[in-house]
């Protein structure tokens, strides 16, 4: 069911009480002709919420599900990491210490409280943002938390806070986001697991490259080849 109450300046919104996926509905959206630049499809609940790596997104009502739509003729990997840094200070305006998992998970006391799913389509970026608010699922892969284990927050709200942040990060320049996303980043100057070896994460290149050192070598890493 649509029901369209959402309003957010610059943003032509589509909301649902409870869809397959917003995902998935921007995804239609495109191949349909039907979507433009700032288009955002939110819903309250989904029943085949999307997460990467083929995952399920489990997705009660009472957490934040939207799939925000640019245009983007070109990939940009630099897009995550401004993603990632909207979502953590959003949260940091509740009063709430976030950290950024590579690339945009973010987790609180290192129990993940949200996610991002970036899929290109078309002359689009599909932006897929999750954010456990009221309910946070048992998965076997990872923790997990919601927001109000930590204080009282309202979906609306919320919405709106991240939407002005993603507003903001998405247009700064990349240095201030790199810097502020390294500020957040866990696991900088640890080692990680890239191609089965451990290597020393060392921060994010001007190209949004992620850059490991191996001994004496500087590698740069695209893509989802790390693992903390
Ligand atoms: C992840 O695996 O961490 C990414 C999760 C992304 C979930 C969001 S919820 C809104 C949008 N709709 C989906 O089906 N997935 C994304």
């Amino acid at each position: 069911m649509k029901t369209g109450c959402l309003k957010l300046a610059g943003y032509k919104v589509l909301s649902f009480d409870k869809i397959s996926s917003t995902q998935t509905y921007a995804h239609d959206m495109i191949a349909q002709g039907k979507a433009s630049d700032h288009m955002v499809i939110v819903a309250a609940a989904q029943y085949a919420g999307r997460g990467r790596y083929r995952r399920k997104w489990v997705s009660h009502h009472g957490n934040l599900y939207a799939s925000f739509i640019f245009n983007s003729p070109e990939r940009d990997p630099r897009l995550s990491y401004a993603v990632a840094v909207a979502i953590a200070e959003t949260i940091i305006s509740y009063g709430v210490s976030p950290q950024i998992k590579w690339p945009n998970d973010i987790l609180v006391n290192k129990a993940k409280i949200s996610g991002v799913l970036i899929e290109y389509a078309g002359r689009f970026v599909i932006v897929g943002i999750g954010i456990n608010v009221h309910t946070n699922p048992t998965v076997p892969e990872y923790k997990t938390t919601r927001l109000d284990e930590y204080t009282n927050v309202d979906v609306t709200d919320l919405m709106s806070r991240l939407v002005k942040n993603l507003d903001k990060f998405i247009n700064a320049d990349f240095d201030s986001v790199r810097k502020r996303w390294m500020d957040l980043a866990a696991g900088l100057n640890r080692l990680v697991k890239y191609r089965g070896e451990m290597v020393e994460l060392i921060g994010v290149n001007d190209n949004g490259a992620l850059v490991v050192r191996r001994g004496i070598e500087y590698l740069l890493v695209h893509g989802d080849e790390i693992s903390m």
